[in-house]
C-alpha cells in the first residue's frame, strides 16, 4: 500500500509545502536516514523532512494522514533495533531543525529540550550550570534525546541513576492526525490520570511524534574514581557483579567485556591486542562518583575486598582524566568495533543482575550448540548483557535458518530468568519476531489496541514492535 506509490503523493506533497517547509529528495539525504547502527539495513525514505516546529510538524503528520503517507520519526540514526528505519518508505521526518535547548531551569533543576539535541551537548550545557543529566549511552557524542526517549536508552550510568524513562517529567507530542497533546506536568510528583507519559517512552515513534521534553537534573556529583579490573574468567567477573552491590557499594558504573570485546575494541582504536595478559578472561569497568573527592575512597574499599573473593586480580586506577577517557573510550567503541569486524546480530538481553552468570553460560553453551561465536558485553551492574553474535563462518543458511532458533532459544532463557529480550536498545525493526516471549497474546493485543487508538491508518512508523508483518492493527 505505501512507498511503492510514492509518485502518487510526492507531488502533491511538494506543492502543498513549497515554501513552507524544508525537506530533501536527495539520494544523500534518503541514504543517511535509510539506515541505521543496526547490522546493514538499508531502507531510504522517499523524502526526508526537516521540520523546524512544534507547528510544522503538525501540518506534515495531519497532511500525511489525509494523504495516507507513512512518517518515521528518526534522529541521528545511531538506533541498535532499526527503531528509526523507514521500512515502509514514505517520509522520514527529522529532528535535526528540532535542535534547541529551550530553557535550562536552575531554580527546579529541570531542563526543556527538542527531540534534536545532541545528548552530549545537553548534558555539557548543564554541568556548566552545575546540575546533571545521568543517561548516557555508548553513542552520546552523536544521538539525539529524541531517540534516547524513542528507545528508553540506557548506558553505563544506568546502573546508579536509571534509564531515560526515570528522568522525564512531561512530554509534548504530535499524534498522527496533527493534534498536539502534553502528558504530564513539570513536576516532581505526578499522580494524575494514567502516565501518558511512560506510555510515549520507548514506544519508538509508533504513537506520536515528541517535539519536547521536559526532563528533571540532580546537582552534579563531579568527582569520579574509575577501575578497571581483570579476571581470570569472564564467570568470575560476572559473579562479582551482584557481590559488589550485596557488599553496600553503589557503583556509577560497572561494566563487563569478555577478552574478545576487549580485543576487537583495541585493534579498532589501533592498539595492539597481544598486550592483552594471557591470564585475562574478561574486565569490569567500575566507576564511583561523588560530590566530594573524600567521598570515593570508602566506596572503593568496599569494592576491594570483594574483587579479591571473587578471583579478580590488581585493579588498575586511572589517576588522571586522560586515562579515564581513554578506558571509556574502549568500551563505547566496543559496539562498532563488532560492527566493522564482520556481520553480526546483537541481542540486547537483560536478567535480574545476580542470574548473570547463569545468563553468560547459557550464551556460550547456546553457542557450541549452534556453531557460533560470540563477543559479549554490556553493562553488567543491570545484568544488561550485549550478546554480539559474529557470523564468521557460518554458512548462510546457519545464519539465516539456524540462528533465529538459537536467538529464540536464548531468549526463552533470559524470560524464565525474570528478564526480557531488550534492556535497552528497543524492538524496533529486528527485535519484533520473538515479542510473543515477552508478552502474553493478551498483552499484545492491549498494546496494539493502544497503537490503534492513537495511529488508526498504521502510518506511523509502520511495521515496527509488532511481530505480524503488516499486523492487522
Ligand atoms: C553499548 C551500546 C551498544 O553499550 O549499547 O556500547
Ligand atoms: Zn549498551
Amino acid at each position: 500500500m505505501f512507498g511503492h506509490m510514492s509518485e502518487l503523493w510526492i507531488n502533491k506533497f511538494r506543492e502543498h509545502f513549497d515554501g513552507i517547509l524544508e525537506w530533501s529528495e536527495s539520494i544523500d539525504d534518503r541514504d543517511r536516514m535509510g539506515a541505521d547502527h543496526t547490522e546493514d539495513f538499508h531502507f531510504p525514505p522517499d523524502l526526508v523532512a526537516f521540520p523546524n516546529s512544534t507547528a510544522q510538524v503538525q501540518s506534515l503528520l495531519k497532511w500525511a494522514f489525509e494523504n495516507e503517507v507513512p512518517v518515521t520519526p528518526a534522529g541521528a540514526m545511531t538506533g541498535l533495533s532499526g527503531g528509526a528505519l523507514p521500512v515502509k518508505g514514505g517520509i522520514s521526518c527529522s529532528t535535526k531543525r528540532l535542535n534547541r535547548i529551550l530553557k535550562i531551569d536552575d531554580l527546579n533543576h529541570q531542563v526543556i529540550v527538542q527531540p534534536g539535541v545532541i545528548v552530549q551537548e545537553m548534558q555539557e550545557a548543564v554541568e556548566a550550570k552545575g546540575l546533571f543529566y545521568a543517561v548516557d549511552p555508548a553513542s552520546r557524542g552523536s544521538c539525539t534525546i529524541g531517540g534516547n526517549l524513542a528507545e528508553n536508552s540506557g548506558g553505563p550510568r544506568a546502573v546508579k541513576y536509571g534509564v531515560t524513562k526515570d528522568w522525564v517529567l512531561n512530554l509534548e507530542v504530535v499524534l498522527m492526525d496533527g493534534s498536539v497533546i502534553h502528558t504530564g506536568a513539570n513536576t516532581l510528583k505526578n499522580s494524575t490520570g494514567y502516565n501518558l507519559t511512560a506510555l510515549f517512552i520507548g514506544s519508538e515513534g509508533t504513537l506520536g511524534m515528541i517535539t519536547q521534553a521536559t526532563l528533571k537534573l540532580l546537582p552534579w556529583p563531579k568527582y569520579n574514581a574509575l577501575m578497571l579490573v581483570p579476571f581470570g574468567t569472564a564467570q568470575d567477573a560476572c559473579r562479582a557483579v551482584a557481590e559488589i552491590f550485596i557488599a553496600g557499594a553503589q557503583p556509577s558504573a560497572i561494566e563487563f567485556m569478555e577478552r574478545s570485546a576487549i580485543a576487537l575494541a583495541m585493534d579498532h582504536s589501533g592498539q595492539d591486542a597481544s598486550t592483552i595478559s594471557p591470564e585475562v578472561g574478561a574486565q569490569l569497568l567500575i566507576e564511583v562518583d561523588a560530590f566530594e573527592p573524600e567521598a570515593l575512597m570508602p566506596q572503593l574499599e568496599r569494592i576491594y575486598p570483594v574483587i579479591a573473593r571473587c578471583g579478580g586480580g590488581e585493579p588498575m586506577i586511572a589517576d588522571d582524566e586522560a586515562s579515564k577517557n581513554n578506558l571509556w573510550k574502549l568500551r563505547r567503541v566496543i559496539g562498532e568495533a563488532v560492527k566493522s569486524s564482520c556481520p553480526y546480530k546483537e541481542e540486547d538481553t537483560v536478567v535480574p543482575r545476580g542470574r548473570l552468570p547463569e545468563l553468560l553460560d547459557a550464551v556460550k553453551a547456546l553457542g557450541r550448540e549452534y556453531g557460533f561465536e560470540s563477543v559479549c558485553y554490556g553493562h553488567a551492574g543491570d545484568g544488561n548483557l550485549h550478546v554480539n553474535i559474529l557470523k564468521r563462518g557460518l554458512s548462510d543458511a546457519a545464519w539465516n535458518e539456524q540462528l533465529p532458533k538459537a536467538i529464540r532459544s536464548l531468549f526463552e532463557i533470559v524470560i524464565e530468568m525474570g528478564g526480557t529480550i531488550s534492556g535497552e536498545h528497543g524492538i524496533g525493526w529486528v527485535q519484533k519476531p520473538y515479542m510473543d516471549l515477552a508478552f502474553s497474546t493478551k498483552a499484545l493485543q492491549i498494546q496494539q489496541q493502544i497503537k490503534k487508538s492513537l495511529d488508526p491508518k498504521g502510518l506511523l512508523n509502520p511495521s515496527k514492535i509488532w511481530p505480524v508483518e503488516d499486523s492487522k492493527i
